[in-house]
């Protein structure tokens, strides 16, 4: 029976454009991801989401996190999730682990600060020399329209060789590297259910449409945006 195209082959389109040299001028590849159900919500009402995407999505995320040398997410997502962040589904490194906490309002009792690979806390306030957060190092950003300044988030990643960056999520950190123009990649997947109700998969201002190609992952259609980045 025809099996298809081997699985390196069938996903080349997807990871390629991560294991390519970037082409921006300042070396660096932004990508977000998210998965969401047809009626576009990322979790329930009370944060609950990891059920939302199917295994083959969970592989992806994890191949997405081999592939890049950080990792964001917002506090809320720690908060709800407390995740690990690590690479486990599939072979390969883990990222650095990056938490956007503008004031530093998340205790140190979650996974992500307790023990792992390098943890980076990032805060607008609460921070300063040397100050450890857990097992994170505290690191102070300036704010911007958007919580923590998007640009100067960019430029302490990348000031630390941190140039291929994944936006895990949740909504609000997707959303507002997306308003700033600060994405080279998006990565939606589509999960075949309707939720009625819960934490909307980006919060924009204006409209924006896009051209994509799709992909198969499973039960899941995962939608693929190159994007121009300006930040
Ligand atoms: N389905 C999925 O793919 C997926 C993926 C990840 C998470 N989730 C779910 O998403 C939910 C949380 O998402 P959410 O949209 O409510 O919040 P979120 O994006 O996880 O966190 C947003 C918070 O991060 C902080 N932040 C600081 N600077 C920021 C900046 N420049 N940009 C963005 N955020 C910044 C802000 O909090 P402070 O003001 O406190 O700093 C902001 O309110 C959870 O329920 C989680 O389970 C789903």
């Amino acid at each position: 029976m025809d099996q298809g195209p081997p699985e390196t082959t069938r996903f080349a389109p997807l990871y390629d454009p991560l294991l390519a040299m970037p082409a921006a001028a300042d070396g660096c590849f932004i990508i977000a991801r998210a998965a969401q159900s047809l009626d576009g919500y990322i979790a329930t009402k009370d944060g609950e989401s990891c059920w939302i995407g199917g295994p083959e999505d969970l592989a992806h995320t994890h191949r997405l996190r081999s592939l890049c040398d950080a990792v964001v997410v917002g506090s809320a997502t720690v908060r709800s999730d407390n995740p690990r962040l690590t690479t486990r589904l599939v072979p390969g490194p883990s990222p650095v682990r990056v938490v956007l906490d503008t004031e530093r309002r998340l205790g140190p009792h979650y996974q992500v600060f307790e023990s792992g690979p390098e943890t980076l806390l990032l805060c607008a306030s609460g921070g300063g020399g040397g100050a450890v957060h857990g097992t994170a190092e505290v690191v102070t950003v300036p704010r911007g329209p958007f919580g923590m300044d998007i640009g100067a988030i960019l430029a302490t990643l990348a000031a630390r060789g941190l140039r291929r960056i994944l936006i895990e999520g949740g909504g609000i950190a997707v959303g507002n590297f997306l308003r700033a123009d600060a994405l080279d990649r998006l990565h939606v997947t589509v999960a075949p259910l309707l939720m009625g109700g819960g934490i909307p998969a980006v919060r924009l201002a204006d409209a924006k449409r896009f051209v994509w190609t799709t992909h198969r992952l499973g039960d899941d259609l995962l939608v693929d945006i190159p994007l121009v980045r300006r930040v």
